[in-house]
């Protein structure tokens, strides 16, 4: 049977901006209980203003006394819960010409983008797969099938994404815990990049990713594209190194 998309209880990491924001606002809408975390207070405290349905929890996920917390927190409160989003994430300019100065003075994005989503996967599957219908989502992007080289960490991240929730979904493939992949293409209002990017033919709005998540997880499609992504993830190698040599010259 495929995905039900409304009655879930679901904890969105990252869900107080971007897409996290606009995942929270369409399960809301269709009547899930959900559950966001973050870093900052104020993003959090906004977020329950704008939503108030929401539960929030302050979480860093890429500490590991944080998400025992927050897992523990879950246990006692939301027992029930059933669809783990993986959408943390964070972008950095790295440029290895300087040696490692980007590198050091970075937030770690093999920490929060790779590892945390790793470990919270770990760390939910005996939970979720308690429950008679569950999901992973890990969202990676469309940069992990065509590397940005301004940001080759990022894209190493997301192409690491890739091929994790390839290998969870199949070794899950017995239980209750359907994992999805959402491979969204340049989201425009977002604060992922730091500063406003235009809203032009190759990206997408928040809400249209969100709107795609529904429709995927209702459809049992399980590897969740939109705009240039969708072309990206099927593309032939030569078709991949064209494009390689479009985004970066
Ligand atoms: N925007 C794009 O063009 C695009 C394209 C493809 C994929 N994506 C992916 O989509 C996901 C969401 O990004 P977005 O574009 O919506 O950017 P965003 O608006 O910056 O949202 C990222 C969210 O993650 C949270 N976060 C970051 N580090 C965290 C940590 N260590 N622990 C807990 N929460 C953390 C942030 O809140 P705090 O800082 O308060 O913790 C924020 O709410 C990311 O995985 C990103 O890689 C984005």
């Amino acid at each position: 049977m495929n995905m039900q998309v409304r009655k879930n209880t679901i904890l969105i990491t990252g869900g107080s901006t971007g897409i996290g924001f606009a995942l929270a606002e369409s399960f809301v809408k269709l009547g899930n209980r959900v559950i966001i975390c973050g870093r900052r207070a104020d993003r959090l405290e906004d977020a329950k203003r704008r939503l108030p349905a929401l539960s929030v929890k302050q979480c860093d996920v890429s500490k590991e006394y944080d998400r025992k917390n927050m897992y523990a927190w879950i246990e006692e409160n939301f027992k029930e819960l059933n669809v783990l989003v993986n959408n943390a994430g964070i972008q950095r300019r790295v440029d290895f010409t300087k040696g490692t100065d980007d590198l050091l003075k970075n937030e770690d994005e093999i920490e929060i983008n790779l590892k945390a989503q790793i470990y919270l996967a770990a760390q939910f599957v005996p939970m979720l797969s308690k429950q008679k219908d569950a999901a992973i989502v890990n969202v990676s992007s469309g940069l992990g099938f065509v590397p940005l080289t301004i940001f080759p960490i990022y894209s190493a991240t997301k192409a690491a994404i890739h091929s994790f929730t390839m290998s969870l979904r199949y070794q899950l493939r017995g239980t209750s815990v359907k994992v999805f992949e959402v491979i969204p293409p340049t989201v425009y209002d977002t604060e992922l990049k730091g500063e406003p990017i235009e809203n032009a033919a190759w990206t997408v709005s928040s809400s249209e990713v969100a709107e795609a998540v529904v429709k995927g997880l209702e459809e049992d499609e399980f590897e969740i594209a939109m705009g240039p992504s969708k072309k990206w993830i099927s593309s032939t190698r030569n078709e991949l190194d064209l494009t390689f040599g479009n985004i970066n010259h």
